[in-house]
């Protein structure tokens, strides 16, 4: 696929077929994208953890706050749930900062999901001490990003943004539309 059909397909889902099952083996495959990835000073720092039985999803899942915008969706209802994560972390016995490296190794491992036909969605918004007591975390580990992944049901239209307005929103269709600003807005010549 061209790179730019898979970025354009590399939408944020959140919605799934949870009945579908990711192996561990797809997951890790994603972590190697990430691997290969550029890191600042190539210092390496951050740590997975992989997540793909409906019993340890349903350890991640209380932790995940999901699309702030949808003001009357608290979340993925049972059945519609991610059937895999993947929890990046920051390893501080490595480096105490760890710059934009879980951006860029995020964006290759959902890159890599649009690829293998999966989708998901990056979580920042995270309840980091309730995830780290779920998994014992010791505090060597920051907890930087979650991937929600599985397969996704939900249709994501873009949109050219109107007036401004960024927020992504549903239709009466239960589409998601995502606003996207035009080219000629980003360029910036002097
Ligand atoms: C760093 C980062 C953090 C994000 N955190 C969340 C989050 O906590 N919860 C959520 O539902 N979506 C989250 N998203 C998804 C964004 O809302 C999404 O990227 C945006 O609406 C644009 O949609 P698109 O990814 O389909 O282009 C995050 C995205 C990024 C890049």
């Amino acid at each position: 696929m061209a790179l730019k059909d898979l970025i354009s397909k590399n939408r944020s889902y959140r919605r799934f077929d949870e009945s579908f099952a990711i192996d561990y083996k797809t997951l890790e495959r994603l972590v190697d994208l990430a691997r290969l990835s550029a890191s600042g000073a190539n210092r390496q720092p951050l740590k997975y953890m992989i997540f793909n039985t409906p019993g340890e999803c349903s350890r991640i899942f209380p932790s995940v706050l999901w699309a702030a915008y949808l003001k009357d969706w608290d979340g993925p209802e049972p059945g519609e749930r991610p059937s895999g994560y993947i929890v990046i972390l920051g390893d501080k016995s490595i480096s105490e900062v760890f710059g934009v490296d879980h951006g860029i190794a995020a964006q290759s491992m959902m890159l890599g999901a649009a690829e293998a036909g999966l989708g998901g969605c990056m979580i920042a918004s995270i309840k980091k001490e309730q995830l780290r007591n779920e998994l014992n975390l010791p505090e060597q580990f920051e907890i930087l990003l979650i991937l929600a992944l599985g397969k996704p049901v939900e249709n994501v239209i873009i949109d050219q943004i109107k007036d401004g307005d960024v927020k992504y929103w549903r239709d009466e269709g239960n589409n998601h539309h995502v606003p996207k600003r035009p080219l000629d807005e980003l360029i910036i010549i002097l």
